[in-house]
């Protein structure tokens, strides 16, 4: 099939890569020329696993990224607008989405053949039949369902390991307004035979997206209540108040030959400084703003939004705990992304202990494998000082903060020197392991 991909982002440029790898003729359409040179000569222009490899797999031969939206709707079959919806006021900025809508449409409006629009931003339930459908019609004078199909199609990705994920997905959501959109959609993923799909309209299909980001967004602030009680009890450990609820057969089940199954979803449900990311904390608000719009309060999701918001100031409590004075305090940072695997740093935890911790006038170091580049523009040098090594950061420390679940923090025990405080934020490092260890969910 040749297919468009509107938005090279982390969704965009993923899922055109790895459609490419599938044998589609894909073109990658951005305003950004600097990016689209940078996409043709093969360089990859975030940090993601994998996406380096399959880049260079397919650049120049079924892949290619051009500035030209015309040309390329005029020669594909169907596109994938994979643009930002950034979280601005109160609700989510579909200015984008409205902007490569009214493009397409345009050139729609002098394209013969039948063409499928897809959204694959993540959009509030009803945005693609309420908005891109009408912005299509209009700019184009052409109708839905007859000149032109239109759907959503969710991504349900995670950064660091985006394309694998892409590669072998748990399942594929379709939303189209009719049978011959969802035919389309459908041969997008014919390389992908034993996946379940769902198959639906779009509303039902922008509403499965938020569903699952905001279910695993509760469990975790579910999961940090309870760890914010049980240290407050004193003598629980919420590490092992979890591995007691992970073991319920319904999470984690027995197989006919006493194995276990341990689903990814149990790691939702442990107690850590917070989640971050580009995608739970704006979906969730997204969510709690549409549910306003209709009248319709969304008081769980609120929850999890404020309990979320305290979680980092749970890391400054358990500092206090030993040094009731924080000026002039060696506090090191460790891990500045959001999680590990990434070096995307929106909405870290990291972002509000460090500005805390500033206020407070602490002497601040921070180590992060990926990300330092990226906090270097929210904390410069004169701030914060950046090494390049775990070991350095740690080194002369009062106390060290982890708050990324980095694999190589897990040297943490060899290197601390016996009177540096260690709050765990992530409860990554055993409690025994060091001699003034302090952990979410642990008096
Ligand atoms: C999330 C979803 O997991 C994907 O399925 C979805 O496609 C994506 O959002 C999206 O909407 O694009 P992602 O934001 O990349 O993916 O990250 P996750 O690995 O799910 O982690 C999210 C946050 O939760 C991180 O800050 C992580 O540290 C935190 N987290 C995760 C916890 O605080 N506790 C946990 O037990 C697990």
């Amino acid at each position: 099939m040749n297919i468009s991909v509107v938005g090279t982002g982390y969704v965009g440029l993923v899922s055109g890569a790895c459609l490419a790898s599938k044998g589609h003729e894909t073109i990658c359409i951005d305003v950004d020329k600097a990016k689209v040179e940078q996409i043709n000569s093969g360089v990859a222009p975030i940090y993601e696993e994998g996406l380096p490899e399959i880049l260079s797999e397919t650049i120049g031969k079924k892949l290619r990224a051009d500035t030209n939206l015309r040309e390329a709707i005029l020669n594909t079959e169907l596109s994938l607008i994979a643009v930002g919806t950034p979280y601005k006021g109160d609700q989510i900025d579909l200015s984008y989405v409205r902007q490569a809508a009214a493009e397409i449409g345009r050139v729609l409006a002098d394209k013969d053949s039948y063409h499928v629009v897809v959204v694959k931003s993540t959009v509030v339930p009803g945005t693609t039949e309420d908005v891109v459908l009408p912005i299509l019609e209009e700019t184009s004078g052409k109708k839905a369902g007859q000149h032109f199909g239109v759907g959503m199609n969710p991504e349900f990705l995670r950064e660091g390991c985006a394309v694998a994920d892409f590669l072998n997905p748990d399942r594929i959501v379709l939303g189209g307004i009719d049978e011959r959109t969802l035919g389309v959609m459908k041969k997008l993923y014919q390389a992908f035979p034993d996946t379940d799909i769902v198959t639906t309209n779009p509303k039902t299909a922008e509403m499965i997206k938020y569903t699952a980001n905001g279910l695993l967004a509760t469990m975790i602030s579910f999961s940090n209540e309870i760890a914010n009680l049980s240290a407050k009890l004193g003598g629980i450990d919420v590490t092992e108040v979890m591995r007691g609820v992970h073991l319920d057969k319904r999470l984690s089940p027995i197989l006919d030959n006493g194995c276990r199954i341990i689903p990814g979803l149990t790691q939702y449900l442990a107690a850590g400084c917070g989640f971050g990311g580009s995608c739970f904390p704006k979906d969730v608000r997204a969510l709690i703003a549409h549910g306003k719009k209709y009248e319709e309060p969304m008081s769980l999701l609120e929850a999890v939004v404020k309990i979320n918001a305290q979680q980092p100031n749970r890391m400054l409590e358990l500092l206090r705990k030993h040094f009731r004075e924080l000026r002039g305090l060696k506090v090191s940072v460790l891990g500045l992304a959001f999680k590990p695997g990434t070096n995307d740093i929106r909405e870290s935890p990291a972002i509000p202990i460090l500005h805390q911790l500033q206020k407070e006038g602490a002497v601040l170091t921070a180590f992060d494998p990926v990300a330092e580049h990226e906090m270097r523009h929210l904390f410069n040098d004169s701030a914060v000082r950046y090494t390049r090594s775990l070991d350095k950061a740690v080194e002369g420390a009062d106390a060290v903060l982890l708050i990324t679940n980095w694999p190589e923090f897990s040297e943490l025990p060899r290197l601390l020197a016996s009177n540096t405080v260690l709050i765990d934020g992530r409860r990554a490092i055993s409690k025994d392991a060091v001699p003034r260890y302090e952990g979410i969910g642990l008096s």
